[in-house]
């Protein structure tokens, strides 16, 4: 049984440091996981994702509002994790034709299916039609021609409008500002509103906008709400996600009760109270609820102590596309009282430079063969995977109450060549 340690916000809900000094994810001992399954590895939490889930429809049923939760499955597009939030009583947004499918397998009714995209090519439309996807968020009026083509027959769309407002938060994940590629500009929404109303295929319900991801301020929705109040009344808004999460001790982003209630609130003042209002956050369900687990391949002491792990950027982009700041922690080390931390540089193991997972973390003394958690990495990180170096992706691995069970395995050589042409040897 773990001593209940309690650990920082970063860690997934009750995660705790057992009697031998180790972190437990989920019940789990990391060291043991690290041992079983391999490093790198996405080790997630279901009883938070639950928690999580849960919060986020009990926040709208707080509101009073009619509508329903998404999950927005880009933040972690895993069967096995959609599938729990598809017992949670969420619906999903999916933004590609492969997320869709993901989101059919993980069995979402295809009628609690929002399709999203700014490019989204005949064959998804196609593919999203034939599903029976329940809405389509259009994003510009070339889709409608396309859908139309496809054959769509009363299909139910949301029109997403881009409010012109934007909020404080990475250049690279603000959506909301007037010079977006996502959405229609306000100025040319009522004529949008039209030609969807006089085209008989589809039927225009609502409208939908997203601020941007990572938003640490609730502020913004008052304004975009307000923005949007004077394309007239609809029976259905959706807000869209946005919730930031807590990437390192201190930070605070609103909890989820708080930012529901901003979001919905805003919207019942400038929209209306009868309405339904759709959330579709990703990040905040997912982010906390995983860590990464590493192992030490090597320490260099110089003018920076370099202490490389065996993945970096090809399981986590965000530093170098966001300058996001992560914490590190040494599996087994967590809470030394009386330990000195050196100032380490946590880097990965890509040739590039740039491939720096945290550039200032305390360890204390890390040694090769050490298990490193890297916590807060459930969103976006197996999401944006790559094989850079030809490094197979890690496996994600769900933990409850002292199992854990492997939900993506880890990628193999075989499937790094599957996609090569038998041929391609030869030079023919
Ligand atoms: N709805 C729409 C239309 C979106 O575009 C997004 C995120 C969401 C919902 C979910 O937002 P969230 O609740 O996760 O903030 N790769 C970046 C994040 C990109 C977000 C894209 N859209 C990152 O790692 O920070």
């Amino acid at each position: 049984m773990a001593a209940r340690t309690s650990l920082s916000p970063v860690f997934p809900l009750d995660s705790a440091v057992n009697e031998r000094g180790v972190l437990e994810i989920g019940g789990c001992d990391a060291l043991a996981l690290a041992t079983e399954f391999g490093t790198p590895a996405y080790v997630i939490a279901e009883d938070d994702l639950r928690a999580r889930a849960r919060a986020y429809v009990r926040a709208l049923a707080e509101c009073s509002a009619d509508g329903e939760v998404l999950f927005a499955s880009k933040a972690l597009p895993c069967v096995a994790v959609e599938r729990i939030f598809v017992e949670e009583g969420l619906g999903c947004d999916v933004a590609s034709g492969g997320e869709l499918a993901l989101a059919l397998r993980a069995g979402f009714d295809p009628d609690r299916i929002y399709l999203h995209g700014n490019a989204k090519s005949p064959g998804e439309l196609r593919e999203a039609l034939q599903a029976g996807v329940g809405t389509i968020v259009i994003d510009g009026l070339d889709e409608v021609e396309s859908l139309v083509e496809q054959g769509a027959d009363r299909q139910r769309v949301l029109l997403r409008v881009n409010p012109g407002v934007r909020p404080d938060t990475h250049a690279s994940i603000a959506t909301g500002q007037a010079d977006s590629k996502f959405g229609i500009r306000l100025a040319q929404a009522p004529a949008a509103i039209e030609r969807l109303r006089r085209t008989p295929a589809l039927e225009l319900v609502g409208l939908h906008i997203h601020l941007g991801s990572q938003l640490m301020d609730t502020g913004v929705f008052e304004a975009a709400a307000a923005a949007i109040a004077p394309l007239g009344e609809f029976g259905v808004y959706d807000l869209g996600g946005g919730l930031g999460a807590a990437y390192v001790s201190g930070a605070r982003p609103p909890a989820i009760e708080e930012y529901v209630s901003a979001q919905v609130g805003a919207a019942k003042r400038h929209l209306g109270v009868d309405r339904r209002y759709v959330l579709e956050p990703g990040r905040s369900l997912v982010a906390n609820a995983g860590v990464t687990l590493y192992s030490v391949m090597s320490v260099k002491r110089g003018e920076s102590t370099w202490v490389a792990v065996d993945g970096g950027m090809s399981d986590n982009l965000r530093p170098m596309l966001y300058a996001a700041s992560y914490e590190a922690h040494v599996a087994d080390r967590l809470l030394v009282p009386g330990a000195t931390a050196e100032r380490c540089v946590l880097a990965g193991k890509h040739c590039e430079s740039g491939d720096v997972i945290a550039r200032d973390v305390a360890l204390p003394d890390p040694r090769v063969g050490d298990v490193i958690v890297t916590p807060a990495t459930g969103a976006y990180g197996h999401a944006m995977a790559n094989n850079y170096n030809g490094v197979p992706r890690p496996p994600v691995i769900l933990c409850r109450d002292g199992d854990a069970r492997v939900v993506v395995r880890r990628e193999s050589y075989e499937d790094l060549l599957a996609r090569e042409q038998p041929d391609a040897a030869a030079g023919a």
